[in-house]
């Protein structure tokens, strides 16, 4: 069981890119054993549906070739528009309890057959406003949705002994490197390529998520349609590259500061309907991962439009790096798009 414990390899298959992280526990404390990522054509996964499984089960066995990994056990997840993530409010009940009647339960708030969902819950604890009652945190991924990854990990020999929801592993990613503080409420924002993903915690609680199905990919889809130029211009452009052929700089940086806009709008949708549906409760701050916030323009406009501090969060801020063997430089460049499969490197065997 101790080897069993270690033996596990955290894979976040973004729509942009697999990533792979690997760590050692000694004494509670996690050290950076390794780290790969493989680019995905766009083509590859859309609008969350896997399109071409062959590529991203190369791309996951190039990446455990050249990482040396042999384990077969892998922590996973998965998000988007299959997954459904409610707290919900029920009578007091044991867990035992809750296991035998939560598809009863749940069916009122699953807009699918509930025939067709995997369900999966957690008990928060007693409900502040009604003693008889308990928050309960309600998980249901659609079956077939499920079904697809798990014949993708089959197909490239591995054994997805956890499978998280890409929320919950950045949460676990941050609680070990920021910790949670008591009351404080704090959204989680992951920018990913193609969605971003809204989770506000208070103290330790999830307290609301919600997926925006929009993301980075947005940014360059604008400057390619409008300055009419290739797919790969605009991802340079949208990187901060001014010195495209015949285009102006000045259009680029206000195509790009409207679709920023844009996004920055949706995630302050998000907050604002947190607002209207909690009592009193307001976030104090956002903390980013993912790989658009490694955006300096798209900070400060969440900064200027939230009216409260916008951070970068470092996946890596509490795993003992070996500076020979990584560079810190690099490993903070890319840290964001490594929070997901960061914290789901920390899981373990048994964990739900
Ligand atoms: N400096 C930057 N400025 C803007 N965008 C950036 C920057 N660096 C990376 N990105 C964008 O971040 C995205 C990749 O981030 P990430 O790896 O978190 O996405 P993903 O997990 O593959 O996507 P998703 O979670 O939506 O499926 C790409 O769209 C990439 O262009
Ligand atoms: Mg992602």
């Amino acid at each position: 069981m101790f080897a069993s414990k270690k033996d596990i390899v955290g894979i976040d298959i973004g729509s942009s890119a697999v990533k792979i992280v690997r760590l050692r526990e000694s004494r509670g404390t996690f050290h950076l054993e390794n780290i790969g990522i493989m680019p995905l054509n766009p083509e590859t996964i859309v609008d969350n549906t896997i399109m071409d499984s062959t590529a991203i089960v190369d791309s996951i066995q190039n990446l455990l070739g050249a990482m040396k990994i042999k384990t077969r056990k892998v922590a996973t997840s998965v998000s988007g528009h299959s997954v459904i993530i409610r707290k919900i409010s029920l009578p007091i009940m044991t867990d035992a309890e809750l296991e035998s009647s939560i598809q009863w339960e749940a069916e009122q708030y699953i807009p699918f057959d509930i025939s067709e969902v995997n369900i999966d819950f957690q008990i928060i604890g007693p409900d502040a406003k009604d003693p008889s009652q308990m928050n309960v945190m309600l998980v249901a991924a659609k079956k077939d949705f499920v079904d697809d990854y798990t014949s993708l990990f089959a197909e490239a020999g591995l054994e997805p002994v956890v499978m998280d929801i890409d929320c919950f592993a950045v949460e676990n990613m941050f609680d070990y490197n920021y910790g949670f503080v008591d009351n404080e409420v704090v959204a989680l924002i992951d920018l990913g390529a193609s969605a971003t993903s809204v989770s506000v915690l208070k103290g330790d609680t999830s307290v609301f998520t919600r997926d925006i199905q929009t993301g980075g990919n947005l940014l360059g889809e604008e400057l390619q349609k409008r300055l009419g130029i290739s797919g790969d211009e605009a991802e340079q452009a949208k990187l901060g590259d001014r010195n495209i052929a015949d285009v102006d700089p000045d259009s680029m940086d206000e195509i790009l500061a409207d679709a920023i806009e844009n996004l920055v709008q949706e995630v302050q949708r998000s907050l604002d309907f947190f607002s209207a549906t909690s009592s009193e409760d307001r976030v104090t701050k956002v903390y980013l991962t993912g790989g658009v916030s490694n955006s300096v323009q798209v900070r400060e406009a969440l900064e200027e439009r939230l009216g409260i501090p916008a951070e970068r969060v470092d996946p890596f801020r509490n795993i003992t790096i070996n500076e020979k063997e990584f560079d810190p430089e690099y490993l903070d460049a890319i840290g964001p798009m490594f929070s997901v499969a960061a914290g789901l490197a920390m899981r373990k065997v048994g964990d739900k």
